[in-house]
């Protein structure tokens, strides 16, 4: 925090100097680093503006440079190319005004978090480079062209006004790991009939859409271990199909949906048996509350099976019961799974930076 201030105290310099006779009036304005954070080189409220101002804009020759307030206004070729000039790899932008979006070729992450961009142009005929893309908090509508980002690793698009995902977009992008599509409207993922293969897909997250189903029979996605269908309108969820199309499913988030009872019923069921972790809203389903009770009685090996008489004492105070037993059991099994994903997480985290480099650390983003 301390060196946050310290950092912020630090005067935006922009030098501005003549180059060679100024015959056209030509000024060159050469941008320098205002801080660092991690060994990302920052420019704070850098205005940056229309093709001629860009064309005499010198930007700091570092790998990774970000933009904290200011304005860009259109992120185009031009402004690309003085990025590559000065070996620009590694781009965020926060808080900073891009209102379109023109893909750099030549850029492998691209960070942009709360710009008001509202149009991102992809070229078919371009080849990219990216790897890892977000462009959350934005005012994005559509995802055309986004099949061209064949080699990203992570495209994170939570936060904007996405209404239609048609899932195929991502086909062509075999080593895609993360898709984070949260706080969309996304309201249908596509409507091919083919079959989705996603070979690599880790982490999916389409939380806080608008879904009303989801076509599991169509997704192949082997890799799966964390899906997040948080907050949609889902009143259904086959977790028998979802368990055999995601057989490596580790984390299933399905909360702030109205599943019918007996979807719940089955989830449970379902989740505790394959040790998922899950969030489910509870539901009062009392009626068939001895789906759970059976499933475990026939597991027990000296099963007594409680008396026929219905509406007695005894017996529901022994169902009490038992419902508390496996609740705590099903505590303590998640207990146990969320220690060892945490382990596991570290240590993707640390193989992950590796191959990243400082880009992840503390991500300031
Ligand atoms: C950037 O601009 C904001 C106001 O727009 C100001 O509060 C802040 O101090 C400026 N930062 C720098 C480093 O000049
Ligand atoms: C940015 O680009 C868009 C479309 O490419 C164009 O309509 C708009 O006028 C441009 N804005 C500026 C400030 O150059
Ligand atoms: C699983 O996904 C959710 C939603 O995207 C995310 O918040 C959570 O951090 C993920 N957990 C792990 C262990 O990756
Ligand atoms: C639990 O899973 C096993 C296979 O993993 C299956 O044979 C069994 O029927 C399942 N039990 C329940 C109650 O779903
Ligand atoms: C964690 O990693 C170990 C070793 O790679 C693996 O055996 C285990 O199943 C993993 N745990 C989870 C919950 O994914």
């Amino acid at each position: 925090m301390a060196s946050i201030t310290v950092l912020r105290l630090l005067k935006c310099v922009i030098v501005i100097f003549a180059l060679g006779l100024p015959v056209d009036g030509a000024v060159v304005r050469q941008y320098t680093c205002d801080s660092y954070f991690q060994s990302w080189c920052q420019l704070h409220n850098a205005t940056v503006h229309m093709d001629t101002d860009v064309q005499a804009s010198v930007f700091p020759r570092v790998r990774q440079l970000g933009f904290i307030y200011g304005s860009i206004g259109n992120f185009t070729h031009t402004f690309n190319n003085q990025l590559f000039k000065a070996g620009v790899l590694r781009v965020f932008a926060r808080g900073t005004r891009v209102t379109t979006l023109t893909m750099p070729s030549t850029i492998e992450q691209l960070y942009l978090r709360d710009n008001g961009l509202r149009t991102v142009e992809i070229d078919p005929r371009a080849r990219y480079i990216v790897r890892y893309l977000r462009l959350q908090m934005n005012k994005l509508r559509s995802i055309a062209h986004f099949e061209h980002l064949t080699q990203l690793h992570e495209l994170n698009l939570c936060d904007n006004l996405i209404e239609g995902v048609p899932l195929d977009t991502f086909a062509t992008m075999p080593a895609l790991r993360q898709l984070i599509l949260c706080g969309n409207h996304i309201k249908t993922l596509g409507t091919t009939p083919t079959v989705i293969q996603l070979p690599a897909l880790t982490h999916l997250d389409l939380g806080g859409n608008f879904l009303a189903s989801l076509p599991l029979e169509r997704w192949q996605l082997p890799q799966l271990i964390n899906l997040s269908v948080r907050d949609n309108l889902l009143t259904t969820l086959d977790s028998g199909l979802l368990v055999r199309r995601f057989p490596l499913l580790r984390i299933l988030d399905a909360s702030a949906n109205a599943l019918d009872c007996h979807s719940y019923h089955q989830a449970l069921q379902t989740f505790v048996n394959r040790s998922v972790v899950h969030l489910i809203d509870r539901r009062m389903c009392s009626v068939d509350d001895a789906i759970v009770l059976d499933a475990e009685e026939m597991r027990r090996p000296n099963g007594i099976k409680p008396a026929a008489a219905e509406g007695n004492g005894p017996l529901e105070v022994r169902h009490l019961k038992e419902r508390i037993f496996l609740q705590q059991r099903t505590i303590q099994q998640q207990r146990m799974e969320i220690e060892q994903l945490r382990a596991n997480l570290t240590t993707l985290m640390e193989q992950f930076d590796l191959v990243a480099g400082p880009a992840r650390a503390l991500d300031p983003f």
